[in-house]
């Protein structure tokens, strides 16, 4: 999750910049860049670390100008390092990007035959050699750029610049980039905390938008070249709902990211027309030996392990033995040389995992993180790291961070079963296909989330809630309880639902709201029995399925139609209805509900 930001007006660029990234920094990086324009030269300056290291750097040098653009960094394409920092420049065109080039190695073999040299390890170096290619062939600035885009797949937020140019230009293609207005003066940024402090009238850029800024005017263009007219909206945001996005809360805000957070997850890594998942930055033990995996963390992490046990075990057919970290040291796990332990956080600094990283460590198995923060201890410390890229999560209660743990734990699935044979090139490209639709199915939940809103009022009331599911969906429901009880303090208990009569069927009543995520797949059936039982003793069903025509659909109080994917994903699916209600529950009881009573985003003791 890259900052972008850029201006184009009458006062010092510099200080606007460095300020704007400041204002970004709560979204994590690990180095920090900024090119100005000044009377046909740019000056850029980039390097590793801090904004307040780069603005020593501008403030001890000639940089000065009223066009410029800059950028912080969160590595996905090679190391952080200061020649993988942007801006990055090809002949006179600089860059700053957001997103992922997917096709970035084809071009650069082609641009390379051409006679173009590259600097750097990233995916974005390509882009400014691309403008620069057609320039030399003739074409003005914006043509260059237009015609480069066209040729880009993938994801950009990219602001541009040439020292033969005065203009600025600026791009957008399923990354978030926003425009705001001035008075005569015009700001870019990837998100609208950067500049909220300077206006709050602002041009919301919609996917192949081209903005042009010259002096003190902008012009929309789309890829064909054809102008286009998007509206400048007033805000009324404050700082604070700045970052917010203008939801009421992060978690509301975290929870309709999920779409754009799976799809950063997955972008770099599947190469579906080769039927392959690509983990760059991985370095992997032989996997040909593994024969157990371990999947260790604690809270909603432990839940998406408890999925990661499903998928490899149906996938691959490898053993997997989950633990909640704050057990597995104590209880002796025969640990073998060959097992691989995967320690699942959003955080990377929960005490308990970081623990068991230590006891496998000290045990001598290969290590693997599954991270959302870079530079934590366990995506530090670990042997190998996975990032889920999901972005900064700040509401306690864990959602993006969750669905994105299970994408990854997904693809190293993929990528596992395909090393080992065990999943054909074929299949593999099968399953990409339908992760790679899981974000569009992910949106059209968050469209019915006024409904599930009504649902919420409806049950609001009530002080204990029990929820059902049976295999890949018990760890759904376990996760969809944790949220009520996280924010609303409604006591609610998870169970696998065939549990239900070995216990909690003496709590049904009519006071009891039963939650029960029942698929048409081989558990649908057994379900159907539950739910039976739920109903005879009254109980009130609130039922989450993805069979419209479900043969309990009208005896259920409340059913809610999820999209179909397919059984290893279901949970993606269904944990986000889950997650709503829970919101919007503890949203109408008025709950603080981004940091609630007792809780800690990051439990950094034992
Ligand atoms: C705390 C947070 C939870 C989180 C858990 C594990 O309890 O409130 O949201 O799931 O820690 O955190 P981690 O950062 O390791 O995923």
């Amino acid at each position: 999750m890259c900052g972008i930001v850029g201006y184009k007006g009458k006062s010092d660029a510099c200080g606007i910049l460095i300020d704007a990234l400041k204002r970004l920094e709560y979204r994590g990086y690990d180095s920090a860049g900024i090119a100005v324009w000044n009377k046909g030269k740019i000056e850029v300056a980039r390097q590793k670390g801090k904004v307040d290291e780069l603005r020593k750097i501008v403030a001890d040098s000639s940089f000065a100008g009223k066009t410029g653009i800059a950028h912080t960094r969160w590595a996905t394409h090679g190391t952080p390092s200061e020649r993988n920092a942007h801006p990055h420049k090809a002949g006179d065109v600089v860059v700053v990007h957001n997103g992922i080039i997917e096709n970035y190695i084809e071009l650069k073999d082609r641009l390379r035959k051409e006679g173009h040299k590259f600097l750097s390890d990233t995916d974005t170096e390509v882009i400014p050699h691309l403008i620069m290619s057609y320039i030399k062939k003739g074409r003005d600035f914006v043509e260059a750029v237009r015609l480069s885009l066209k040729e880009l797949r993938g994801s950009y937020a990219l602001g541009i610049i040439r020292e033969a140019d005065k203009m600025l230009i600026a791009a957008r293609k399923e990354s978030p980039l926003i425009v705001g207005v001035g008075n005569g003066e015009y700001y870019i940024a990837s998100d609208a905390p950067a500049i909220i402090n300077r206006t709050k009238r602002f041009i919301f850029l919609e996917d192949d938008d081209i903005a042009v800024f010259a002096e003190g005017t902008v012009k929309l263009i789309d890829l064909e070249g054809k102008a286009v007219k998007r509206e400048i909206r007033q805000v009324q945001w404050s700082d604070a709902m700045a970052e917010k996005g203008g939801f009421k809360h992060f978690m509301l805000k975290e929870i309709f990211e999920q779409p754009r957070a799976i799809s950063e997850t997955l972008i770099g890594r599947v190469k579906e027309e080769k039927g392959q998942v690509d983990f760059e930055e991985l370095k992997l033990p032989d996997l040909a030996k593994i024969k157990k995996i371990w999947m260790v963390a604690c809270g909603t992490s432990y839940h998406a392990c408890m999925i990661g046990k499903h998928l490899f075990e149906s996938m691959l057919r490898i053993p997997v033995e989950t633990d909640i970290a704050s057990e597995f040291r104590y209880r002796e796990p025969i640990l073998k040389e060959d097992d691989m332990l995967v320690l699942v956080s959003q955080s990377g600094e929960t005490a308990d995992t970081i623990a068991a990283m230590k006891e496998g460590k000290k045990r001598g198995v290969y290590t693997l993180s599954v991270c959302n923060v870079l530079g934590s201890t366990l995506a530090r410390d670990a042997d190998g790291v996975i990032f889920t890229h999901a972005g900064p999560e700040i509401g306690v209660a864990s959602t993006k961070a969750f669905t994105t743990q299970i994408s990854v734990l997904f693809l190293f699935a993929l990528h596992m079963g395909k090393t080992l044979g065990r999943i054909s090139a074929s299949d593999v490209s099968g399953y990409i296909n339908e992760i790679k639709q899981v974000p569009h199915k992910i949106q059209s939940i968050l469209d019915a989330s006024g409904l599930i809103e009504e649902v919420a009022r409806k049950y609001m009331a009530y002080r204990n809630f029990l929820y059902l599911g049976r295999g890949v969906n018990y760890p759904s429901v376990l996760e969809g309880a944790l949220k009520l009880k996280e924010i609303s303090y409604i006591h609610a208990e998870a169970y696998a639902a065939g549990e239900m009569k070995h216990g909690p069927i003496a709590l049904i009543d009519e006071n009891m709201p039963v939650v029960v995520v029942s698929p048409h797949d081989h558990t649908y059936k057994k379900t159907c029995g539950n739910v039976e039982e739920v109903i005879s003793r009254r109980g009130r069903v609130l039922m989450l399925t993805d069979d419209p025509s479900h043969e309990m659909a009208d005896r259920v109080e409340t059913f809610f139609v999820l999209p179909r994917t397919i059984y290893a994903l279901q949970p993606i699916l269904s944990v986000v209805p889950l997650q709503l209600l829970a919101y919007h529950i503890a949203n109408f009881l008025g709950t603080d509900v981004d940091q609630p009573r007792n809780l800690a985003k990051s439990v950094t003791v034992e």
